[in-house]
């Protein structure tokens, strides 16, 4: 690998610093000029294929599936499509209903994973049209599909993988719009707004990188646990749980993501005095039903951290013991600010811990064996 760490000390850091770029890179020549539309040239999905849809499936691995809870969630609101997620490695085995007006969409950065291949392979033979999201336009999961939209994160080195998740999400928001185009199911305005939105983030996401003290800070505190937990709501639920594995992956401190409804049915049983808890808080339909979740781990003693939207701050601090803002944004597209704190509390949590932050134990940047 001839690749530089451009003055940062990990892989990872470079790489969650370069996400800007790599927002404006998936974005660039996919916005027309008036701003208002999404262009994806090259796509082989006539207009004809995407009305006749009636199921999409989105497969992946690991940071890759989680990107595509995220995108697929998107699909889902923008597009009125009903969507199914699988792990690739459980897809073939549960006999998934898969027709010729099923679009499945694969999800890999490396485009290589042996799992996320075969699962490419078994929805070809049953005749669904694959749609690759992925960083390596020569990979073999970008030849194999029917069409590709790449990422253009640029190479990915960290095992831990940063950039290319955001970059995913950015190329699922393009996809979902792109299809809410074509079908009509949102007017060109509402196209436009989250357009608009997405045109902010890159910004966004600097203002955020550039102070990062009060996450090292915290990430230093955190290192000294061994068990943790993260809740979250909707979107807020897809995005913990990257960010428990990101934390799990390179820090090696158990954690584990809940729907924060769902702690209540057994979880809660491991709550006890002085546990971390991280609750990412920034849906605003469901803010005050996480409140409530907040509050029930509060009363067993956890010490809890919220990551919400600055005008929330004030109003979770009567429930937390230290909230973090991040900037304001459309619910839809918060994932991909809301992700960029767990990214850096993993990647401080580890540093603090020693760990060989780019190299984790066990794992591998990508598997090529089932
Ligand atoms: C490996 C990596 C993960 C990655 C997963 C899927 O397990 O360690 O970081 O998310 O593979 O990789 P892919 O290249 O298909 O996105």
């Amino acid at each position: 690998v001839t690749a530089e760490k451009g003055g940062f000390d990990h892989f990872m850091l470079k790489e969650i610093h370069e996400q800007p770029k790599a927002y404006r890179d998936t974005m660039l020549g996919r916005i027309d000029a008036s701003g208002r539309k999404v262009v994806l040239p090259g796509l082989k999905l006539t207009d004809d294929k995407i009305r006749s849809i009636n199921s999409i499936h989105v497969v992946a691995c690991g940071t890759a599936y989680h990107a595509g809870l995220v995108g697929g969630t998107a699909i889902e609101q923008l597009v009125r499509v009903p969507v199914a997620f699988d792990v690739a490695s459980e897809y073939r085995y549960r006999s998934p209903l898969i027709t010729p007006e099923t679009l499945v969409i694969v999800v890999s950065q490396s485009g290589e994973t042996a799992d996320t291949l075969a699962a490419l392979r078994e929805a070809q033979a049953n005749g669904a049209h694959v749609l690759a999201v992925t960083n390596v336009v020569g990979s073999s999961i970008a030849r194999d599909a029917d069409d590709v939209i790449a990422t253009l994160a640029g190479p990915e080195i960290a095992v831990a993988s940063t950039k290319a998740y955001t970059s995913q999400l950015i190329a699922f928001y393009l996809l979902a719009l792109y299809m809410a185009q074509v079908r009509g199911t949102k007017s060109p305005e509402e196209v436009a707004h989250v357009i608009a939105a997405m045109q902010s983030l890159p910004e966004q996401v600097e203002s955020m990188l550039a102070n990062t003290d009060a996450i090292k800070t915290y990430a230093e505190q955190i290192a000294k646990h061994e068990h943790l937990f993260f809740i979250g709501r909707g979107l807020d639920y897809a995005v913990v749980q990257e960010g428990s594995l990101k934390l799990k992956e390179i820090s090696y401190i158990h954690s584990e993501a809940y729907a924060a409804g769902e702690l209540k049915h057994g979880t809660l049983a491991l709550i006890e005095e002085g546990i971390p808890v991280i609750a990412l808080a920034t849906q605003d339909s469901v803010l005050e039903k996480t409140v409530s979740n907040i509050k029930e781990v509060k009363a067993r003693g956890a010490d809890v951290m919220a990551i919400t939207h600055e005008e929330h701050v004030a109003g979770l601090l009567r429930s937390v013991d230290q909230a973090f803002a991040i900037p304001q944004t459309l619910p839809l597209l918060t994932p991909a600010l809301s992700v960029v704190p767990l990214q850096l509390l993993a990647y401080y949590a580890s540093l603090e811990r020693g760990n060989d932050v780019d190299k984790p134990r066990n794992l591998a940047k990508s598997v090529t064996v089932e």
